[in-house]
């Protein structure tokens, strides 16, 4: 949740004004300071060159100054390094500089791991160097830096010369024309007075353009409410694609405004070749994007009317308020290249517990312990699954958390061990901000130790949000860090077991009375750093230490942590949602671009507040949001608490079956969902995917933003529009692809479809080629589906052919991890033969086993018999069935163990 009920929206509400975001509450670039100026640099006036007569060559990397010819005192020096798995990194720093310039904390998963660089050729001018079969040519003056996958150029660093480092100065220098402090006389004053230490250093924001040719569009830097294709900047009134994490009440749709969340991560892609650049630095940044043939440009119209064709090009330009230069170029060549050459670099989400991929029930608030139990036993009655139940803030004390309100929650062991009874798990929330209240425990712990954030005078930072005044603990300091942990400790969180997980709200941070609703840029934190330096990372520095507190607590579970704040690299320690969205039809549309965007750029695990946070959906709204929902992989309805009672079971029974039938869809493909996340944390994919990235060469996907790969064999198209009778769907794969309903199993060509779609339908596919694991027997919770049977959904491509994983562990510890327990199964189904083998030599004595084979588009319905050979069954016969209705044959209980290698033959 977390919204203000500021009184600014009241005065619109009674005006009668629909409430929208308050964009004077935000800056846009022309307001920001920094941006406004880098902006003003016009191409092809590059100050900057490098000194190779100073070159040093490293086994792993090159070195050589860096001189701005208009100051020559900044002493620079930039790096370039070669890292493992086809990425290379340049790094600009100041040597000796007046002050250290800020590096991210937490968002690199280690140190990345170098690589040989080798130098073909080097003199005055240039120097190129190899790495694999990529290349970086440097040219010395004006500096530029040229990438090559193979003898492609596919990326090229300060091309346009809008290469920016303004570098830490005592005062400007005599008789300087500082273009910088010349164009924004305030500039140097507003920095000079707003550092905490009183030592003036003036502006010290940097910028970087890049150039990708034969790139036709860019994706990445989520979270904006926006298209998955990044459109077009500083033409048409847009502002460029801003990355400031900041708490937005109504965030608007079609927009390049910031919102929760800031992943610097860009990709380029081209029918021919994909590059990504990650931009290291978690300071302010605005990212401004020029598409050559970007559909909304009106150049791009009159290419196509004129019948002129310009090469495919994306510019792409950073610019940053502090901090160090650091970027990886990501070479590729494909978008799933690139994509796991990024989560090399920041790491995974490890495997949830089954049950956080299960269905989540929340509102701001359920009013009463009794209200939970309620709701679940509803949800019981009526035989919907569900398997979290959540506690906004209302929960708490007095928005004291680790309390609970002692008269709403007067039992919380019992609460909670009513719900655990039967298989449920509670999530609570807990916020960084901490209330400023004598006699409250962790305020006055907070004073005592000194971990409260500082401002620059060196006075404890109040600010204003849900308890009123409050202040922020120092999250980047360790001794904070560590008395922090351990209030997750049970012995000291009462009521709380190890059944409870958390939601961390908030931690953009959002400050009511904040400049821009959040934390003052002159702050200060651990270390001497100012909260502008650290701004877009301080959500993952906070989750980090809810997830080591939860490990702490529970050193047998794999945590559950929900965050709205997020960096790069925040999936090591939580999932993330699209934040307070609101019950409209849009706001629907837009959850599958966003999470795709947050998918790419390492966040898989995400979601949207299913019948939207904000106003009441209507019973058609909110049926789609159910179908659409169970497509993304965090799956939780969230309301805001104005809005009227919205949990299925309250509707009337058609609605209520439609949404039935959607829970239980979600239910039947855990064993899908399980398997991607197990895949994702060991190979790096992504687990919801576009359509470009399993089908990079064909242009007609490179706009699909309405479309969802589940891994690679579901295609999911939700409805997101009103009163539709049908939509329009493409299959990717051209005409020999197979696509086949996953309802009534029809049989799709590759191509665009007009699918008729009632009230009940979900436009969904399975590719043909694949096989799906499902557990189909309906259940009341994932915790009682751990020894489920599996069915396996064989859709048969051209070749009759088929194959897919299943992944199977204990659904909750990290014996999976640390005893190698666990299965990890390869099906393939070929010439009229189904082949079950283990893909990992491992073991896990599960009771899980097969109890159907359902095989869509076969070849010969005149089956009636299959032979199953195992070592615990020997040979025998099964009985198989054609469907006249559903084209399909159906293999009955073979009953064999997941655990052992089969062989079943059609004959
Ligand atoms: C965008 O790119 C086009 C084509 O390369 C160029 O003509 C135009 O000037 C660029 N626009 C901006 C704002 O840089
Ligand atoms: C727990 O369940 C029991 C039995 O149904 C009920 O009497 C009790 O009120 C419940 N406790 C809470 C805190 O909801």
């Amino acid at each position: 949740m977390g919204r203000r009920i500021f009184l600014l929206g009241l005065v619109l509400a009674l005006l009668g004004t629909p409430l929208a975001v308050d964009k004077n509450n935000f800056k846009t670039c022309e307001q920001s300071s920094f941006c406004r100026r880098l902006r003003k640099y016009e191409p092809g006036n590059s100050v900057y060159h490098l000194d190779l007569s100073s070159l040093q060559v490293n086994e792993n990397s090159i070195e050589a100054s860096l001189v701005n010819s208009e100051v020559p005192a900044a002493n620079l020096k930039l790096h370039l390094q070669a890292v493992v798995g086809n990425i290379f990194r340049v790094t600009v720093d100041e040597v000796n500089g007046l002050h250290p310039r800020y590096k991210p904390q937490f968002a690199l998963n280690g140190e990345p791991q170098v690589n040989k660089l080798e130098v073909l050729e080097r003199n005055l001018e240039t120097v190129t160097v190899k790495c694999g079969s990529n290349k970086v040519k440097v040219t010395a003056n004006p500096l530029k830096l040229e990438f090559y996958q193979s003898e492609q150029l596919v990326a090229v660093v300060n091309g346009k010369g809008l290469f920016a480092f303004e570098h830490y100065r005592n005062k400007p220098a005599e008789g300087e024309t500082d273009v910088q402090i010349k164009d924004d006389p305030g500039a140097w004053e507003e920095n000079f007075k707003s550092h905490h230490d009183s030592k003036p250093r003036g502006p010290s924001a940097i910028g970087a353009d890049f150039s990708f040719p034969g790139s036709e569009r860019a994706y990445g830097l989520p979270e904006h409410g926006d298209y998955l294709p990044l459109r077009t900047t500083g033409t048409g009134g847009n502002d460029p694609y801003r990355l400031y994490n900041l708490d937005v009440f109504e965030y608007e749709l079609d927009s390049t405004m910031a919102t929760y969340g800031s992943i610097p991560v860009l990709y380029a892609h081209g029918t021919k070749h994909t590059v990504g650049v990650f931009w290291h630095n978690a300071a302010e940044t605005w990212v401004d994007i020029n598409n050559s043939k970007d559909g909304n440009m009106v150049s791009s119209l009159v290419n196509l009317v004129s019948g002129s064709k310009t090469e495919a090009n994306v510019d792409a330009r950073f610019m940053s308020e502090s901090g160090a230069m650091d970027f990886f170029v990501l070479m590729g060549p494909t978008p799933r290249d690139a994509v796991k050459q990024y989560a090399s670099l920041t790491g995974v989400h490890t495997l949830p517990q089954l049950f956080a991929l299960a269905y989540h029930q929340s509102r701001w608030n359920y009013n009463d312990q009794d209200d939970v139990t309620n709701v679940v036993a509803k949800f019981d009655i009526h035989n919907m699954p569900l398997d979290v139940m959540w506690l906004d803030i209302e929960y708490t004390d007095s928005k004291k958390y680790f309390t609970w309100d002692p008269i709403k929650f007067s039992q919380p062991e019992n609460m909670v061990s009513n719900l655990t009874g039967t298989g449920r798990k509670l999530v609570v929330i807990i916020d960084p901000h901490i209330k400023r209240e004598a006699g409250y425990f962790l305020h006055e712990d907070a004073l005592k130790y000194d971990f409260y954030v500082k401002n620059k005078e060196g006075n404890v930072y109040e600010g204003w949000c849900w308890p009123g005044s409050s202040s922020y603990l120092d999250v980047y300091n360790p001794a904070a860090q560590d008395y922090y942990k351990k209030l997750y400790s049970l012995e000291f969180f009462k009521g709380t077991t190890h059944d409870v997980w958390l939601w961390n709200d908030m931690n953009e941070p959002s400050v009511f009375n904040g400049p821009e609703v959040t934390m003052p840029k002159d702050m200060v934190h651990y270390g001497g750093w100012e909260h502008r330096d650290v701004h877009n990372e301080y959500a993952s520095a906070y989750i980090r230490i809810t997830h080591q507190g939860l490990l702490l607590r529970s050193p047998h579970r794999r945590p559950f942590i929900l965050t709205r704040g997020h960096f790069a690299g925040s999936q090591r320690f939580a999932a993330t949602w699209t934040g307070d969205n609101e019950a409209k039809w849009s706001h629907l549309a837009a959850s599958l671009p966003m999470c795709l965007s947050e998918a790419l750029s390492g966040l898989s695990f995400c979601g949207a507040d299913v019948g939207g946070f904000f106003h009441n959906p209507d019973p058609e709204l909110l049926q789609r949001w159910y179908q659409g929902g169970i497509w993304l992989p965090f799956f939780r309805a969230h309301a805001h608490i104005d809005t009227r009672r919205r949990e299925p079971f309250l509707y009337p029974d058609e609605v209520m079956s439609n949404i039935r039938h959607s829970l239980r869809l979600r239910y039947a493909h855990l064993p899908l969902w399980y398997t991607l996340f197990w895949e994702h944390e060991t190979t790096g994919e992504p687990v919801i995917r576009p359509l470009f990235y399993h089908y990079p060469e064909d242009e007609k996907v490179l706009d699909i933003d309405n479309t969802v790969l589940v891994g690679q064999s579901v295609l999911a198209r939700p409805v997101t529009t009103a009163g539709e009778t049908s939509v329009e769907v493409y299959l990717p794969g051209g005409s020999n692809a197979k696509w086949y309903d996953i309802e009534d199993y029809n049989l799709y060509q590759g191509g665009s479809h007009k699918v008729p779609v009632s009230l009940d339908k979900h436009v969904v596919f399975y590719r043909g080629g694949s096989i799906i694991p499902r557990k189909d027997r309906p259940r009341r919770s994932s915790t009682v589906m751990h020894n489920d049977p599996f069915t396996l959904y064989v859709a048969l491509d051209s070749n009759n052919a088929a194959s897919g994983t299943l992944y199977v562990d204990d659904y909750q510890s990290f014996e999976y991890k640390n005893d190698k327990k666990y299965l990890y199964v390869h099906f393939k189904f070929e010439n009229n033969k189904l082949t079950s083998s283990l893909i990992d030599k491992t073991d896990y004595a599960t009771e899980e086993w097969i109890e159907r084979v359902i095989i869509l588009g076969p070849v010969n319905k005149h089956v009636s018999k299959a032979k199953i050979t195992s070592k615990s069954l020997g040979v025998a016969t099964l009985e198989v069935s054609y469907d006249a209705e559903y084209k399909s044959l159906t293999i009955r209980k073979p009953a064999v163990s997941v655990r052992e290698p089969f062989t079943i033959e059609l004959v």
